[in-house]
């Protein structure tokens, strides 16, 4: 990952990355930090780069030209010199370009995993009163605050995202460092830690911890972890209740529900509404929309909660395709049945050698799975780390993968291994990957697929009456 930053104090992005686990990843080559003075952008001869505002006010603000100047080279250049493009004006460019200032939407680590999927960032950090609003029109995609208040100047906010991302790319945190993570994005807090010695200051390790059984200290962890949300945190523990208590209503319906249940349950998804057994959701990763009901006119009032401008929005009401045509201009794309594993335990495995599936056989993938069309999105699924080849010696013999979505899928087995167990291996360990995220595991088949259907009831998971409905805008429909 490439960070650029645009700022009048270089060295203080480049001291604070400078140390730690930034300075090992830069090291690594797992990111590459570039700060871009502006001043080196000014026109006039002694380096200025701010005026006054026009209408009046306190305060200079920074001009639109060195600004713009700055950011048209770190467009082109490469980090580490030499040159890479040679884009001219802001409209040629694609590059997230990120604003950091108090005005803008505040950081999450949500955000975090979402900026953490990119390439290239570029960060422009304001100083003064701001910068001239022409110059941010033209080249800032994303305007972040990293809270409500007030600091010098956008450097430390700039860090402290770089760090935020950083630690997400795969590689960059050491296993003993990311083992201790994800509690806080299911909006729960961290629960309590202890060391050695077992007693300091009179104070015991409370003795659950020492008992060796994984199972009651899980249990005694969640609920710490909950104890400590409802009293430091109950803005987060009401998030928390209200998606426990929407998971549990949808539960009922596990067959009609699964996409939804498993978004929720593996923080795929962020709840936006419930009324008991009917939910809308959006994805974390964009403007992708989920709908549950159980009737027309709830499914009507939880399409409020969905934007016109949405990309996609997944359902399982028939009643509302010709509202989400009419007025949204999405179509249904895909109809499909659901299939769901409903159990708890892990399924057998009978072919072992499964692994990621390297991208050095992309074309492999391509030419067994929808054609070049799909070659964009099985490079992400590859790069996700969910996808998966079945080997026989050094032979791919079949893969599989977990969709964008979440559900389970991409499966082909080549033809001289049909009528083997490499296909229902293959299955198996997309359904025990599900379970060992905590996740529910589904698939999508599409209604014409009357094959997978067969195969999916004959390894044990619940095929629903009820389809859904994946509906898109039309020109990717
Ligand atoms: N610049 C000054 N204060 C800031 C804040 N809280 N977040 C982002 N950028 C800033």
């Amino acid at each position: 990952m490439e960070f650029q930053v645009l700022t009048l104090f270089p060295e203080m992005i480049l001291e604070g990355c400078n140390n730690s686990i930034l300075k090992r990843a830069t090291e690594k080559g797992l990111i590459q930090v570039e700060a871009i003075n502006v001043r080196d952008y000014s026109l006039d001869k002694h380096g200025k780069v701010d005026d006054y505002t026009y209408g009046g006010g306190a305060g200079m603000l920074m001009q639109a030209q060195p600004v713009y100047d700055a950011w048209i080279h770190a467009v082109n250049a490469k980090p580490c010199g030499g040159e890479r493009n040679d884009v001219k004006t802001a409209e040629a460019s694609k590059v997230r370009t990120i604003y950091v200032t108090p005005q803008g939407r505040p950081f999450t680590q949500e955000m975090a995993k979402d900026f953490a999927k990119e390439e290239r960032l570029i960060f422009l950090c304001g100083h003064y009163e701001g910068i001239d609003e022409r110059v941010l029109e033209e080249v800032v995609t994303d305007q972040v605050s990293i809270g409500d208040y007030v600091l010098t100047g956008g450097e430390l906010p700039a860090l402290v995202m770089i760090d935020a991302i950083s630690r997400l790319i795969p590689g960059v945190l050491g296993s003993d460092e990311s083992a201790q993570t994800e509690s806080f994005e299911n909006d729960l807090l961290e629960y309590p830690q202890y060391s050695r010695p077992e007693v300091w200051h009179e104070k015991a390790v409370p003795e659950v911890l020492l008992s060796g059984d994984h199972k009651k200290i899980e249990l005694w962890r969640r609920e710490k972890a909950k104890e400590r949300t409802q009293k430091w945190r109950p803005d987060l523990y009401e998030k928390y209740a209200e998606r426990e208590k929407t998971i549990q209503c949808l539960m009922k319906h596990k067959k009609e529900n699964a996409y939804m249940i498993d978004s929720l349950l593996t923080g795929k998804a962020r709840l936006l509404h419930s009324e008991g057994d009917a939910a809308v959701a959006v994805s974390v990763a964009g403007n992708a929309y989920q709908i549950c009901c159980e009737t027309a006119e709830q499914g009507k009032r939880l399409l409020r909660y969905v934007p016109k401008e949405a990309r996609l929005v997944l359902h399982n009401c028939e009643a509302l395709n010709e509202i989400l045509q009419e007025e949204y201009g999405l179509k249904v794309g895909d109809e499909c049945y659901q299939s769901v594993y409903t159990q708890h335990v892990s399924m057998p495995i009978a072919h072992k050698d499964i692994r990621l599936y390297p991208m050095e056989a992309i074309d492999y993938a391509v030419e067994n799975y929808g054609g070049e069309r799909e070659r964009k999105y099985l490079i992400n699924r590859i790069q996700s780390g969910e996808f998966f080849a079945a080997y026989e010696g050094d032979e791919i013999a079949g893969f599989c993968g977990v969709h964008a979505g979440g559900s389970l899928g991409l499966l082909y087995v080549d033809p001289k291994y049909r009528r083997t167990s490499i296909g229902s291996s293959l299955a198996s360990y997309l359904v025990n990957l599900s379970l060992s995220r905590g996740g529910l595991p589904y698939a999508h088949i599409r209604i014409a697929n009357v094959a997978s259907i067969k195969m999916q009831e004959k390894m044990g998971l619940y095929v629903g009456n009820r389809t859904v409905f994946w509906t898109y805008r039309k020109e990717n429909a």
